[in-house]
């Protein structure tokens, strides 16, 4: 397995890149916006393939380079469903699997950092975001934080994993790289609590300064995925007009979402289904020139990109629908 951590300076933030091996699929968690080169010149380096990255939540002291890796490489961005609306194209639900390659990663919700918090655990490692760092906790002031939302994560969800879980924070200021649930366990001065109200108690009185990023951050973190107005002007199409184009048998009708998906969410009538990191193969195989593709997914964004993918492949009649199937 490749398994590496990257360290932004400036914001003291971890990043991650996971791939079962070389030539494989890759996925970044929590990447910064400035370092967006350094982790695709490894990505190259290892020749592997970037499919997805994760933000654990909006982040308020870096601006995230979900943006720029989805731009720069067509990967699909993922966040927990309680991001906010477009930011990302897929959003998992508490439990749901994030799947590469040879590797899932289980998403837990792990609300009270900010209310859009999320962690993933991946066999013997979890990645904690700002929920549970090493000998701390993420601060709860802001972001719709909440101290008591936090000690149910941390108690009732993270410090249930075995002790030898290894766990990744996005963060450390005092220069540790990984800990144990085990050692967070007994050490970490924030846990040697016996209740809420004495973890909210500690919380609540830290009195931190803003950070000095947060009123550029936030915003621009909220702001990273296509906008409808960003995804009508590539080819986009409403549900009304994708119902009269399909009914031509010249169209092709391609649901771009992964199968855990299409088990929530069914796919549309006459569809087929090609997951969005399998597209460019299938474009590649297939003798499409004389059809009329479209393409949908959850939210508009991956339908989007498969427009600028098939403009490559000398696709001229190609629409998405806009806003994807939860919009609908
Ligand atoms: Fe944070």
């Amino acid at each position: 397995m490749i398994f590496r951590q990257f360290f932004d300076s400036t914001s003291s933030t971890y990043t991650y890149l996971i791939s079962s091996g070389h030539g494989r699929e890759a996925l970044i968690i929590d990447p910064v916006l400035e370092k967006t080169d350094q982790y695709i010149n490894l990505v190259n380096q290892l020749n592997l393939r970037l499919v997805k990255v994760i933000d654990t939540h909006i982040h308020a002291d870096h601006i995230s380079g979900l943006a720029e890796l989805r731009n720069k490489t067509k990967c699909i961005t993922v966040m927990g469903e309680n991001a906010p609306a477009d930011v990302v194209s897929m959003n998992v639900k508490d439990n749901e699997k994030i799947s590469i390659e040879n590797i899932d990663l289980t998403a837990l919700y792990t609300p009270g950092h900010t209310d859009d918090s999320y962690s993933f655990l991946m066999n013997d490692r979890v990645f904690t975001g700002d929920t549970l760092l090493i000998k701390g906790t993420g601060r709860t002031d802001f972001q719709n934080g909440n101290p008591y939302d936090q000690y149910y994560s941390l108690f009732d969800r993270l410090l249930k994993l075995p002790e030898e879980t290894f766990i990744y924070p996005a963060h450390d200021y005092k220069g540790e790289s990984v800990s144990t649930i085990g050692e967070e366990k007994n050490f970490n001065p924030r846990l040697q609590v016996s209740s809420a109200q004495e973890y909210a108690l500690i919380m609540n009185n830290l009195n931190l300064a803003n950070p000095k990023m947060m009123d550029i951050a936030v915003p621009e973190n909220k702001n990273l995925g296509f906008n409808r107005e960003k995804q009508k002007n590539l080819n986009g199409i409403s549900y009304d007009r994708l119902k009269n184009l399909s009914e031509s048998d010249e169209v092709l009708l391609i649901d771009l979402r992964e199968t855990a998906e299409i088990k929530m969410k069914p796919s549309l009538l006459n569809s087929i289904n090609i997951p969005y990191s399998n597209l460019q193969e299938y474009l590649r195989k297939k003798e499409l020139t004389n059809k009329t593709l479209i393409f949908y997914c959850a939210v508009g964004e991956r339908s989007a990109l498969a427009i600028q993918i098939s403009q490559s492949y000398q696709l001229k009649q190609t629409y998405h629908l806009v806003g994807g199937l939860n919009n609908l």
